[in-house]
């Protein structure tokens, strides 16, 4: 990594004040990706809701823009659909309904044969390093994969110039090149994740969890790579996690999900200064646990996360949430909504809190 002076996790700076300094100017033009009332829904293939024909809304109408050089935090309970979106912007699932666009064109109906040259601008960088990169072959051929999928490198010679640089712009060396995954450790092979979905040059990523998985003194160092690497490329981010700290020190924007709804969103600084969903409320007031089975930080709130599969009526946070009314809450659905014109801070609550 670069020992420039540079603004990092570490020097304790207020997330708030880094995200307001920037937010202004990455919201402009057109956005490289635009969700307008996305859902995906899985069918239940077991038991009796099978026969009954249910499905799982895992993702029930998201709209949602990114623009170029932006973070946008999405974050939420387990469960509540933040994978599923990730995947679904970038087809690697087909969205149930609604549209996409990247870079103003749009791209729901595109076949595979259409979306190779897309693939090169959208990446996604995983959770788990270690089960997203192929045991069985060497750095370098991980990484020059992708260079070799678009044609990227002129002869062999180039492939390898190319891998060395990325690796070194992560922060490896090029020795790393003939060792393979297992020989590194977490954090490393994040690094090496990431520069494989750089390898293409794209102009936004998908960063499901990356750090969730790792120890938290690597933590700082791969969310300062990707912050530097924002910079250097004007790269568009979804940033993915459970780690609200980190989320608002890297995010512009923020949007909160539950039950596969965004039920909240806005500037970093505006959330994370007043929330007014109960729900975000709760998120973040809650104690995060260990979650030994994903080895990551699990937020509990009171009662359980209802199924996709039979969502309750209405606003889907109702059973849960401190300020139900009964006859609003459970029989008519929040509209996302800006309670201060123009304040671009939305919120789909009949009741919400500091009105
Ligand atoms: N391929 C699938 N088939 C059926 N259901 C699925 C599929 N993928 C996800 N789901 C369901 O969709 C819902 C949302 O899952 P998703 O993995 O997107 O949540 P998440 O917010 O990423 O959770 P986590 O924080 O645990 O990663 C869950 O109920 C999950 O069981
Ligand atoms: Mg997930």
């Amino acid at each position: 990594m670069s020992d420039a002076p540079r603004t990092t996790m570490e020097t304790g700076v207020a997330a708030t004040d880094l995200a307001a300094a920037t937010s202004r100017t990455v919201q402009a033009g057109t956005p490289i990706l635009r969700a307008e009332s996305v859902s995906k829904w899985f069918p239940v293939d077991e038991g009796l809701f099978r026969r009954a024909h249910k499905q799982v809304r895992a993702v029930d109408g998201v709209s949602l823009d990114v623009f170029p050089g932006e973070t946008v935090g999405l974050v939420g309970e387990s469960g509540c659909g933040k994978s599923t979106f990730g995947r679904t912007i970038l087809r690697l699932v087909d969205p149930t309904y609604g549209r996409l666009f990247f870079e103003g064109e749009e791209i729901t109906q595109l076949g595979q044969r259409e979306l190779r040259p897309l693939r090169r601008k959208m990446q996604i960088v995983f959770q788990d390093p270690y089960s997203s990169l192929n045991p069985r072959m060497t750095v370098k051929q991980i990484v020059g994969e992708a260079l070799q999928i678009h044609g990227l490198a002129k002869n062999a010679r180039d492939e390898e110039a190319q891998v060395a640089e990325l690796l070194r712009r992560c922060g490896m060396r090029a020795e790393a090149m003939t060792r393979y995954p297992h020989e590194f450790s977490g954090g490393q092979r994040q690094r090496i994740g990431i520069a494989r979905a750089l390898a293409v040059d794209p102009r936004f990523i998908v960063c499901d969890e990356p750090i969730s998985a790792l120890d938290v003194s690597i933590q700082a160092q791969i969310v300062n790579l990707l912050q530097e690497l924002q910079e250097e490329r004007k790269l568009a981010y979804l940033f993915i996690s459970h780690d609200l700290k980190v989320v608002e020190y890297l995010s512009h924007r923020v949007a909160v999900m539950y039950l596969g709804r965004i039920v909240e969103t806005a500037s970093a600084k505006s959330l994370f200064e007043r929330r007014h969903h109960p729900y975000t409320r709760a998120l973040m007031s809650a104690v995060p646990v260990p979650d030994p089975k994903k080895r990551t930080l699990r937020v509990l709130l009171e009662g359980d996360v209802p199924s996709p599969i039979d969502p309750p009526s209405a606003c889907t946070f109702h059973p849960r949430c401190p300020r139900f009314e009964k006859g609003t809450c459970d029989v008519e659905t929040p509209e996302l909504r800006e309670l201060t014109p123009g304040s671009g801070h939305q919120v789909a609550c009949h009741f919400p809190e500091d009105a």
